[in-house]
């Protein structure tokens, strides 16, 4: 064994997980070179915080929870309106958009294993007449974007090492939807090991370690270590819009959301909506002994989750959609200075068996940051996460769900024209039920077949 496998091989050894190397004599020369290269990726000092990460799932922290500001809508009637304060400070949100110093990250790493579809799930058709896909809806609330304030946002889409190549190949056999291709770029998550029930590394064959991806938190440390942040500064871009692959009615670039970002001097902001189901599973946004955080609902025991106020209204109302804006200069602190997010840890079927997998989430950095604002968004305008192979967030529940939005909207801004058998509204054309009428101005409808509003 040469002297650096050797080095390796103590390495491992010292940290009691000497047994990777258990088949290396019977490997041929390349399995042995691959095998060497993926061990000295591995950071062992994970180690202690992966099992620190199990235990929490028994033990999780003592809270002092108390609920947090937010923005609220101004008024829950249809087609809602933002909080006055947002739509007051809009305009700082365009002109950051107008200056070119808001890009859009895209996170789609994930594995998308509930809905089992078999490609990037970004490629998957959602909208309900001409089955486009999730990344062409998002290119096209992109040029839209430049459309409105004459530039448009580069994008930076994260994948994950298995479905890199498919995610770009998409891009490319479709032209970038229309898009500049110098201005989308892809970048690769990392991948974390599995632990067994005995705290040994995962094995996934003679040759490899078991790796699974990092967790949408992946984020903050790959945009930095693939040049990404440094791509984002050279191009003037102060503030990111972060959203999420599955998730079709949510604006990639929100003026409004923006604008408060700004003018509040938030290092990370975040939408959320009004949880009316207390059994619903999303995070919840808190104080936590006063810091900003997100307390994941298997935290709240039911008779709490289930706590109203003197209104009726739920206490732990404020849902995380995973929607956030990060100012650059927050994540190039973390980044000077090596923060890592904390790991979860949940159980994964690893083929037969399961494993411990470890992730890290993009909310916690919620809690690092010196200033959160919270914003109030309406769920069924902003909130349609295709997540599930059915249901309400399956394909045809977030279709339907497009389609009542859209009718309704319709409604509002053609009250005479009949309700049509189907409806899509092309991304490019508008964002919301408020737009709808500017945009379709005094253009001739016919509403008795399926209805296509393009611009
Ligand atoms: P989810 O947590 O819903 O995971 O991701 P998923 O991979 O889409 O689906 P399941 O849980 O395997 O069924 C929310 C968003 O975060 C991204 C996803 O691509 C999605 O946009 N994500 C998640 C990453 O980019 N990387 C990850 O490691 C995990």
């Amino acid at each position: 064994m040469e002297a650096d496998t050797e080095h390796l091989r103590q390495r491992f050894e010292q940290a009691g997980q000497g047994h990777v190397f258990a088949a290396w004599p019977e490997l041929a020369e390349r399995a042995r070179r691959r095998l060497a290269r993926q061990l000295a990726a591995v950071d062992l000092g994970l180690l202690a915080p992966m099992r620190d990460a199990i235990a929490a799932l028994s033990s999780p922290p003592p809270r002092k929870l108390a609920p947090a500001p937010a923005f609220a809508l101004a008024d829950e009637k249809f087609p809602y309106l933002l909080s006055d304060a947002a739509r007051a400070v809009a305009p700082a949100g365009e002109r950051a958009l107008a200056r070119g110093e808001v890009a859009v990250i895209l996170v789609a790493g994930g594995q998308g294993t509930r809905l089992g579809f078999d490609g990037p799930k970004g490629c998957f058709p959602i909208l309900p007449l001409s089955g486009m896909t999730l990344f062409e809806v998002f290119a096209r609330k992109l040029r839209r974007a430049g459309r409105d304030y004459g530039r448009i946002p580069p994008l930076y889409v994260m994948v994950g090492n298995h479905n890199e190549q498919a995610t770009t190949a998409f891009f490319e056999q479709h032209g970038f939807f229309g898009l500049n291709p110098d201005d989308v770029r892809f970048f690769a998550q990392s991948e974390l090991p599995g632990l067994d029930d005995s705290g040994k590394l995962v094995m996934a064959g003679p040759d490899a370690l078991w790796t699974a991806p990092d967790g949408h938190g992946g984020v903050v440390s790959a945009l930095h270590q693939k040049g990404m942040l440094a791509d984002m500064r050279a191009r003037g871009v102060r503030y990111a819009s972060y959203i999420q692959v599955d998730n079709p009615q949510i604006p990639v670039a929100d003026p409004a959301f923006l604008g408060l970002h700004i003018s509040e001097g938030a290092e990370v902001s975040l939408k959320v909506v009004r949880k009316t189901d207390p059994a619903e599973k999303v995070g919840i946004f808190c104080l936590d002994d006063g810091v900003p955080c997100i307390v994941e609902y298997t935290e709240f025991t039911p008779e709490d989750s289930r706590r109203s106020d003197e209104n009726g209204r739920l206490v732990w109302w404020q849902g995380s959609i995973a929607v956030h804006v990060f100012g650059i200069e927050f994540l190039q602190r973390l980044a000077d200075t090596g923060t890592q997010l904390p790991l979860h840890a949940a159980r994964k079927k690893a083929g037969e068996a399961e494993v411990w997998k470890f992730e890290r989430f993009v909310f916690d950095t919620i809690p690092l940051a010196a200033r959160v604002v919270c914003l109030e968004v309406p769920r069924e305008e902003q909130f349609l996460p295709l997540k599930n192979p059915d249901g309400p967030f399956g394909p045809e529940g977030v279709r339907q769900a497009l389609q009542r939005y859209w009718k309704k909207a319709l409604r509002l801004a053609r009250p005479a024209l009949p309700e049509p058998p189907a409806i899509e509204v092309d991304p490019l054309l508008c964002e919301n039920a408020r737009e709808l009428a500017a945009a379709l101005e005094d253009r001739k409808l016919d509403a008795t077949g399926p209805l296509r509003l393009e611009p």
